[in-house]
């Protein structure tokens, strides 16, 4: 089952830009998290109701590069939503043909926890990320 809505990822040309830009209307930003198995560098955003995730090529294969080739000026990357049990989703989406990419086993994200990205032609063309949190 999808949960809330974890954050929201936007790919940035140039991050110090987009973090001045947040900090200017008053956002809280955390500092710049280097993630080389992601080949990004993240940002978070912490808003009221969700956090916005910037993200900035690092390494020589970053996925974003080739995402800001296309969108020179940024734009919105990923929806990400929180699961319960991840290894429960994956058998869901198989169930009705979301495929996963990668190699389909979860990888380490961001906040320390399992994540997954499924294929964006299956998902209403949109890249959507699943993180498990665990919940009471
Ligand atoms: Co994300």
């Amino acid at each position: 089952m999808l949960g809330p809505v974890n954050h929201i990822a936007i790919a940035v040309p140039d991050l110090n830009a987009a973090i001045a830009l947040y900090e200017a209307l008053g956002a809280q930003v955390s500092k710049p998290q280097d993630l080389p198995e992601h080949g990004v560098t993240v940002v978070f955003i912490a808003l009221p109701n969700t956090k916005i995730e910037l993200l900035y090529p690092l390494g020589e294969n970053s996925p974003i590069a080739s995402f800001l080739a296309k969108n020179p000026s940024g734009g919105i990357h990923h929806i990400c939503f929180e699961v319960n049990d991840i290894h429960d989703t994956c058998e869901r989406m198989a169930d009705i043909g979301v495929r996963i990419l990668g190699s389909g086993e979860p990888k380490i994200g961001a906040h320390g926890l399992p994540v997954l990205f499924t294929h964006p032609k299956d998902f209403c063309g949109t890249l959507v990320e699943l993180e498990e949190v665990a919940r009471p």
